[in-house]
């Protein structure tokens, strides 16, 4: 088929490669000059891992342009627009409706317009009446929703759990399904309205999860319990199984942050408050904020306090800082007058410019180093804010030995060997973690439980 897709963001440019690789002849259009520019030379300009070799190999298959109008006919074209937050937490849809005017305007007839970018319940039904029913030329829409995870993107491409496609007219939903053939996954078939709920849902009832879990795991700080092994438990239980269970300084991103509220947005201007999910978003703001209490008590107070935060990506194998609890606290840590020294091996920050290797002053009190080592040099607090591979594999032994006194080690993610590090000597506080005593030295084992954990 010969497919369009506009916007090479994660979503478009994932969809685009995998299009291409799957036989269709995929035109991408990108209106931004250093992204197009990148594009051209077969570079993703994100970290995706795997993704640069896909455009390669997607060769003469996959073509590039800077505008719609330049896509030539389609038999598909997707919409792989940014919805970034409204002021309110409404989706701000200005971009999405750009596109569809544009691809209204420019389409060849019978063209089928699949909506990949996430937009709230009720937008697809909107679009028709106002854009796509107007034309009168036999274009169609299409709700496609994309599940892809950053990070493992290309994977879950490949290997969907399944296709939504929401369709008022069966020959477009056909279409749609007909551009994953060779995949094997489950094709759902909605109406429009319904495959965008589905996409809100899913995304609503997995930061449920981490919401649910991080509740448990400070009520597990206040009656000594441990988190690691309760989530276990629960996650042996099929029902309810073993993913997105794992505590920490809660979820970020592009998608679960700015999802929940704007479906919580469009549920209150529906008439309906949704008080679970207003519940979900406000534990996951205290997650953070808790980090920031801890530190306080721990430390006596902030100001002047050095500390060091591991991790600006909102997790691990991205470079993506949007929404990051990480870069959150470092900037509530500064903004408390702590002197506060960040690293990410690949975090992309927009303000971070500068010559590779020279730390970078962020903003007053909040500077972004470039190794792990310079991060803790005499820091007397570390916060953890993303699993990466550097900074469980890192030789604590040595940070213990940069660091000054007292060596907190906030573990955000719960992902460092809690009593390893609270038998060398650090202070070691998880979220929901007990630590056993070091045996022999009740000195240096972290008092965990007995500080007030609770409350912030
Ligand atoms: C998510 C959905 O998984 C994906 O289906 C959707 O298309 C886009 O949003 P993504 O944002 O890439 O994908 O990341 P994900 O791996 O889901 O993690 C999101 C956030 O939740 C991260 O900050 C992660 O650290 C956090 N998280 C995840 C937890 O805190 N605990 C968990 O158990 C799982």
């Amino acid at each position: 088929m010969r497919v369009g897709v506009v916007g090479a963001g994660y979503v478009g440019l994932v969809a685009a490669a995998g299009l291409a690789l799957g036989g269709h002849q995929t035109v991408i259009a990108e209106a931004n000059p250093s992204r197009l520019a990148r594009l051209r030379e077969r570079r993703a300009p994100f970290l995706e891992p795997g993704l640069d070799e896909w455009l390669r190999r997607a060769g003469e298959r996959l073509s590039v342009v800077s505008s719609v109008r330049e896509m030539g006919p389609r038999d598909a074209i997707m919409i792989a627009v940014g919805t970034p937050s409204g002021v309110s937490g409404q989706g701000d849809l200005t971009q999405v409706r750009q596109a569809v005017e544009e691809v209204v305007r420019t389409a060849a007839p019978g063209t089928v317009i699949v909506m990949k970018s996430t937009v709230p319940p009720g937008t697809g039904r909107e679009l028709v009446r106002q854009y796509v029913a107007p034309a009168r030329r036999g274009l169609a829409y299409v709700s496609n929703p994309e599940f892809l995870r950053e990070g493992k993107a290309l994977h879950d491409w490949l290997h969907p759990d399944r296709i939504v496609v929401g369709a008022e007219e069966a020959w477009a939903a056909e279409r749609v399904a007909e551009l994953y053939r060779g995949i094997d996954a489950p094709v759902l078939r909605t109406d429009i309205t319904s495959a965008e709920m589905i996409k809100y849902a899913a995304n609503a009832l997995l930061a449920t999860k981490i919401s649910f879990i991080n509740e448990i795991a400070n009520l597990c700080e206040l009656v000594g319990a441990h988190i690691d092994d309760v989530a276990t438990g629960v996650g042996m239980d099929p029902r309810l199984g073993p993913h997105f269970l794992q505590a920490g300084i809660g979820y970020g991103g592009s998608c679960f942050p700015k999802d929940t509220r704007a479906l919580y947005f469009t549920a209150a201007v529906n008439g309906y408050a949704f008080e679970l999910l207003r519940a979900v978003i406000e534990v996951n703001r205290r997650q953070r904020i808790r980090v920031v209490h801890r530190l306080n008590t721990l430390l006596g107070g902030l100001a002047e306090r050095s500390v060091a935060v591991l991790g600006l990506a909102f997790k691990p194998g991205t470079d993506d800082t949007r929404e990051s609890p990480g870069l959150e606290i470092a900037r509530t840590l500064a903004g408390y007058g702590a002197k506060v020294q960040v690293y990410d091996p690949a975090a992309v920050l927009p303000d971070s410019g500068g010559p590779p290797g020279s730390p970078v002053v962020l903003s007053p009190g909040l500077v972004r180093v470039a190794s792990l080592e310079d991060a803790v040099r005499s820091a007397q607090a570390v916060v953890v804010a993303t699993e990466w591979p550097e900074f469980v594999e890192a030789d604590w032994e040595r940070l213990y030995r940069l660091m000054a006194a007292p060596r907190v080690v906030f573990d955000g993610r719960n992902c460092l060997d809690a009593a390893r590090l609270a038998a060398m000597g650090f202070r070691y506080v998880g979220v929901g973690r007990r630590v056993a005593p070091a045996t022999g030295d009740a000195d240096v084992a972290p008092a965990s439980l007995a500080e007030g954990t609770g409350g912030a």
